[in-house]
Parts: structure tokens; C-alpha cells; sequence
């Protein structure tokens, strides 16, 4: 059966990341089905909410969602924000691992970021009498179902899972803690260790090799999964996928909309088309077709980088070198 893929193409450079992806998708021997729906604020533009109904069922009913990035300046300050979309859409699909691997020269690193919980979805949100509330809450049961992914996918790699948290400071934090320690002798053959959440960022700004496996909160992960792009090839390269237990999960770069280069077509596409590969990896069964386009964007990176690189290719220059590598004989047919 045809893969059915929604494609989900958002804000800024977000349609411009999304066609390169299509076009590779379309130069892939893969059977499916691509349905493109609006979202974020080009959904607000379009139908007053970032996720519309019409837009959130179809997703539902995918095998896999591509999502190029959500919000725009213009939304600073209002009520309804492009962001909530990609926010309810997580928690729809309980997508509750995110992954986002960083594979740079010496640099083998996985930080798997918890993404339907913690301060991003606690009872949280609101004001009252002049002042914000965001809460952070985690119940065991979402903790130990994060870390049990950390440590299976440390089993899958060089067996070291450093679980971040801030438990010098926060209750959930402690909890977080607990959970880990608890969880590590059904994991005999997996190093654990616990690093606060301030020293991991300074560990990946210095030396993001010493690291396997993080597995960190929704908000830590947001943060230091940044640090390591900065660390080393930058938000052009960064790649994620976000996964349930079943059902479609959403493959996304790491960085968002690029207000400041939108329009101009020289957005780098690697982040998306690494995206369009782990969809391939996790979506869709098909691990030899994603390393195949993951070793053919590395080429691309060497021969025709974009300007984030210090490159003067377009998205189009480099989409058209990755399609060219994908057709030529050799590639897997
Ligand atoms: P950003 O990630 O959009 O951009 C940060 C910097 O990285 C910018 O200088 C940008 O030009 C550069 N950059 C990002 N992606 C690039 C690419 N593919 N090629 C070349 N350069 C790239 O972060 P921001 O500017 O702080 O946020 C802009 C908007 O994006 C905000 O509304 C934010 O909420 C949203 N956002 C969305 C997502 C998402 O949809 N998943 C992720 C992060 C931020
Ligand atoms: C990300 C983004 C999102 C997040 C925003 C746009 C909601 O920064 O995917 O990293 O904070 O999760
Ligand atoms: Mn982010």
C-alpha cells in the first residue's frame, strides 16, 4: 500500500524546506501518497486557528506528517499563535518522544526530548491578578515511558544514557530522577548517569562527542537540543522526528520559520531532507532508502552548501543536487 504522508509546509522558510523535501520524496522509489494541508500562521490566515479540524484529522489518518516550521513576527503579542498548532498537534498525535540526532564529524549524539509534557503542557498558561503561570508537572507513568525510549535506543548505540534534569532545584526534576534510577537495573548493559540541566549545556557548547543518549524534559530539550545544533553544523542541519508508540508521527527540522531569511530562497534544506530521511527510518520501514539519502545530503553539504554554510547555493541548487545523486546509477533503484 501506498504510504500516505500529510505534508504539513507552515511559515517563513517552512514552504520553501517543504517543496525541496517533496521533490526528493518524488524522486525516491517509494510508493505514496503526499496531501498538503495549511497550518500554523498560514491556517490562521486561512481559517482564523492554527490547526484546523480538517487539517488535524488528516493527519490522524496519515501514515507519516512533514512539517516544515510554524509562526511569524506579525503574531508577536496576539491571542491566537501559529505555535499552539504545532503545541496541540504534539499532544493530539502523543507524540511524546522527540528525536533529534546531531551526526557531525567526531559528534555521534542523540537527545531524545520528552514533547507532550512537562512546562510546555503542565496546568499552565494563564494569568491571574497581573501575574504568568507555567507549571511544569510529569506523572511517573509519562517519565518512565521517555527514559525506557532513552535507554532502548542507548541499547541500539554505544550504550551511555545521561538523563538531564535540574534536580538540585525542581520536585519534577527529583521525580524525573527517581524514575531514571529506578528504570536502570532492567538496563544492565546501558551506562546511566545524571547531569543538571546548566552543566549539560555547557558539556555540549564544549565538547558535544563526550555525549551517546540524552533524554531530557520537553523544555531542556528545547534548549539544548539548539546548543548542540550551535555546536556544530548549525540549526541548517538539525534534523527531527517525533514518535508515539503507534500511529503517524511528525517529522519536523529543528529550527523554525527563519523569519530574517524567508522569501529569499537560500534557506538550507538538509535539516528537512535529514527529516524526510528519519521518515523514511521510523515512518515507513524503509532504513536502507533513509541511509542512502542521508549519505547523498552529506555529499550535497560538501559539493553545494548554502550561505549558513559559507556557500553561495540556493535551496533549489542544492535540492537539485541531492535529486541528481538520488537518479544516479548506483543509488538503490
Ligand atoms: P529560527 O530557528 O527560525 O532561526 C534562527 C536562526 O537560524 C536564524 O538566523 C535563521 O536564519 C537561521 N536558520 C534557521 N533555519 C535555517 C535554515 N534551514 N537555513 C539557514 N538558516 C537557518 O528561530 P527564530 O528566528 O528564533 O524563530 C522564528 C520563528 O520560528 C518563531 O516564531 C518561532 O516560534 C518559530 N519556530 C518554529 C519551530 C517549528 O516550527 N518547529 C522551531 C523553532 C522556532
Ligand atoms: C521546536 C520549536 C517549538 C518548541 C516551538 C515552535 C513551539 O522551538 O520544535 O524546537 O518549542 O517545541
Ligand atoms: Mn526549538
Amino acid at each position: 500500500m501506498a504510504l500516505k504522508i500529510v505534508c504539513l509546509p507552515g511559515d517563513g522558510i517552512g514552504p520553501e524546506v517543504t517543496a525541496a523535501a517533496v521533490r526528493v520524496v518524488e524522486a525516491l522509489p517509494l510508493e505514496f501518497e503526499l496531501e498538503e494541508h495549511v497550518f500554523g500562521g498560514a491556517a490562521i490566515h486561512a481559517t482564523g486557528e492554527p490547526l484546523p479540524q480538517t487539517t488535524l484529522e488528516a493527519c490522524v489518518a496519515a501514515d507519516a506528517v512533514l512539517l516544515g516550521a510554524v509562526g511569524l513576527p506579525e503574531f508577536d503579542g496576539k491571542p491566537v499563535r501559529p505555535e499552539q498548532g504545532l503545541i496541540r498537534l504534539r499532544g493530539e498525535l502523543d507524540v511524546y518522544a522527540n528525536l533529534r540526532p546531531t551526526q557531525e564529524a567526531d559528534v555521534d549524539l542523540l537527545i531524545v526530548r520528552e514533547l507532550v509534557g512537562g512546562l510546555y503542557f503542565g496546568a499552565s498558561g494563564r494569568r491571574s491578578d497581573g501575574s504568568a503561570y507555567d507549571t511544569c508537572e510529569y506523572s511517573p507513568a509519562q517519565i518512565e515511558r521517555i527514559v525506557r525510549r532513552g535507554f532502548e535506543l542507548a541499547r541500539g548505540r554505544r550504550r551511555q544514557l545521561a538523563s538531564v534534569d535540574k534536580a538540585n532545584v525542581m520536585e519534577t526534576s527529583r521525580l524525573w530522577r527517581e524514575v531514571a534510577t529506578g528504570l536502570a537495573p532492567e538496563y544492565p548493559d546501558v551506562e546511566l548517569r545524571h547531569v543538571l540541566a546548566d552543566t549539560a549545556g555547557l558539556l555540549l557548547a564544549q565538547d558535544p562527542s563526550q555525549f551517546d543518549v540524552i533524554v531530557t524534559e520537553n523544555t531542556f530539550g528545547d534548549l539544548l537540543s539548539d546548543v548542540a545544533a550551535g555546536a556544530t553544523g548549525g540549526l541548517g542541519l538539525a534534523a527531527s522526528a517525533s514518535l508515539g508508540d503507534d500511529g503517524p508521527g511528525i517529522f519536523e527540522p529543528v529550527h523554525g520559520s527563519a523569519p530574517d531569511i524567508a522569501g529569499r530562497g537560500i534557506a538550507n534544506p538538509a535539516a528537512m531532507l535529514r527529516s524526510v530521511a528519519l521518515l523514511l527510518r521510523h515512518g515507513a520501514g524503509e532504513a536502507e532508502l533513509a541511509d542512502e539519502l542521508e549519505r547523498v545530503v552529506g555529499e550535497a553539504l560538501e559539493s553545494t552548501p548554502t550561505p549558513d554554510l559559507g556557500g553561495s547555493a540556493t535551496t533549489a541548487d542544492f535540492t537539485d543536487a541531492v535529486v541528481r545523486a538520488l537518479a544516479q546509477p548506483g543509488a538503490r533503484r
